[in-house]
């Protein structure tokens, strides 16, 4: 027979596949979804901007430069702001050749799109609010959009969507917005700081690269607007010994470009 768990036994971390699964398929792509669904995994994380003509996109950074072929196709449009070029103008760029010559013809996908291929896919979604200080108003548009696109019935709000920023002023704003839904402060906020984020966060997800000891413990201490204990996820993790460790140490979640190999680390774990 098998042996009972231990009564302080905790289920494993969840591993969430950064910008989808990055190390394999050019990030933030709907074949990056697809790349992370097909290795199992059930949750991805994005980052959301704006076009000039005021469409939200699935993109990291600020500018197009690294990871589509913007200096190619628009040479005198340096230093190719996300927020300088209309949808129509952003969606004739290669998102995918940059990383691979399989992944050519790639687009940078709008909000709408991605979230119906996340849904399409039935994987859970970790959405960024990336940038909010360029995009004012962005909050109420991530929030109108997930309306219209489904995500606010009982299910995915229950379960399958999380919504977090590096900026507690952004993430505050969406948690006016949309009180019902999950959110997580990036960051390492100090612990004497973590009762005050608690006003809008359920969770805050540290770079597990400088997470102290104790940190989890202090989070998990501490309710969030829900009522619940604060969650951590931390990131980038793609070290398998340092995945172990940190959710040893209690970290709730693990955001890697290696979603198959952290599986795989904490499938014993
Ligand atoms: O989800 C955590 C991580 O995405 C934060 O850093 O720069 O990759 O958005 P960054
Ligand atoms: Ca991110």
């Amino acid at each position: 027979a098998s042996q009972a768990p231990a009564a302080d036994a905790r289920p494993s971390a969840i591993v969430l596949g950064h910008r989808g699964a990055c190390a394999y398929a050019p990030e933030n792509t709907l074949a990056s979804i697809d790349m992370a669904r097909q290795l199992g995994v059930t949750w991805v994380e994005n980052d959301v901007q704006r076009t000039k003509d005021g469409h939200l996109v699935v993109i990291h950074d600020a500018t197009l430069a690294r990871t589509t072929d913007a200096r190619q196709v628009y040479p005198d449009r340096a230093p190719w702001n996300v927020s300088d070029l209309t949808l129509a103008q952003i969606e004739k760029l290669d998102a995918g050749s940059w990383f691979s010559s399989r992944y050519a013809g790639e687009r940078v996908p709008t909000l709408d799109r991605y979230l119906a291929r996340v849904e399409r896919n039935r994987q859970n979604l970790l959405l960024e609010i990336k940038e909010p200080r360029r995009y004012p108003g962005i909050e109420r548009q991530i929030a109108d959009t997930l309306r219209r696109d489904g995500w606010l019935d009982q299910d995915h709000v229950a379960r399958r969507l999380i919504v977090q920023s590096f900026s507690a002023t952004s993430l505050a704003a969406f948690h006016r917005l949309l009180p019902q839904v999950t959110t997580g402060l990036l960051g390492n906020p100090p612990v004497s700081e973590l009762k005050r984020d608690a006003a809008f966060a359920d969770q805050i997800n540290p770079d597990g690269n400088r997470v102290p000891p104790g940190y989890f413990a202090a989070v998990h201490a501490v309710r969030g607007p829900h009522g619940r204990p604060m969650r951590a996820f931390a990131w980038i993790v793609n070290d398998p010994r340092t995945a172990v460790r940190l959710t040893r140490e209690g970290a709730d979640g693990i955001i890697t470009n290696k979603p198959d190999v952290m599986r795989k680390a904490l499938a014993a774990v």
